[in-house]
């Protein structure tokens, strides 16, 4: 599946929030990873994340967070960045926005954090597209198990060489 329209990745900016802050999931899916509403003021508060948008030909369609901490049940370290919050606007899923976002991270990840060599990521056991996402843009398995402390069940936990 191809995206319609050009994917590129920005930080969030005062002209990107409004329409960032209206993206939205399904109610079933709010669980996986939250709502740019309730992660974007977390991001505002904690200096160690990033608030990335996702535009489709300049339009916000989705979001996520880059983490210098790494995430809960990742390793961590210097070299390594966690990616959480991942969202694309449910009137837009499965049009290849997701799969778009994630190929142009590693490029997003040089430019923003130099020295920066892996990205570290958990997700549902539970979450079959997301991980069929992750699996198709070069996410492996980081090699430490199932992460069994998350508050909506076992999360694999996946890395991407960038
Ligand atoms: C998971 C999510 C990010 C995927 O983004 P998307 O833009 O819909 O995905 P894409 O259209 O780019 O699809 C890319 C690949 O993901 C997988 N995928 C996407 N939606 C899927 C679905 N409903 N069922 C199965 N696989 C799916 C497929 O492997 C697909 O590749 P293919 O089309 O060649 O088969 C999006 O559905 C979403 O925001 N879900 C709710 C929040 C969430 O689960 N976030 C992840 C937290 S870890």
């Amino acid at each position: 599946m191809s995206a319609t329209g050009t994917i590129t990745l920005s930080p969030l900016t005062p002209e990107l929030r409004d329409a960032a802050l209206r993206i939205t999931v399904a109610p079933e899916q709010v669980r996986f990873g939250g709502t740019p509403a309730s992660s974007i003021p977390v991001a505002d508060r904690e200096s160690a994340r990033e608030s990335v948008v996702i535009l489709r030909d300049g339009t916000p369609v989705g979001y996520f967070q880059l983490d210098t901490r790494s995430v809960p049940g990742a390793p961590a370290g210097a070299h390594i960045l966690g990616l959480r919050a991942l969202v694309i606007d449910r009137a837009l899923q499965g049009q290849g926005v997701g799969r778009a976002a994630m190929l142009a991270l590693p490029d997003y990840v040089r430019a923003r954090f130099p020295g920066r060599t892996a990205v570290l990521l958990t997700v549902n056991a539970d979450n079959p597209p997301a991980i069929a996402l992750y699996a198709a843009t070069g996410f492996v398995d980081a090699g430490v198990g199932i992460y069994e402390g998350g508050h909506a069940g076992p999360q694999h936990v996946l890395r991407l060489d960038v």
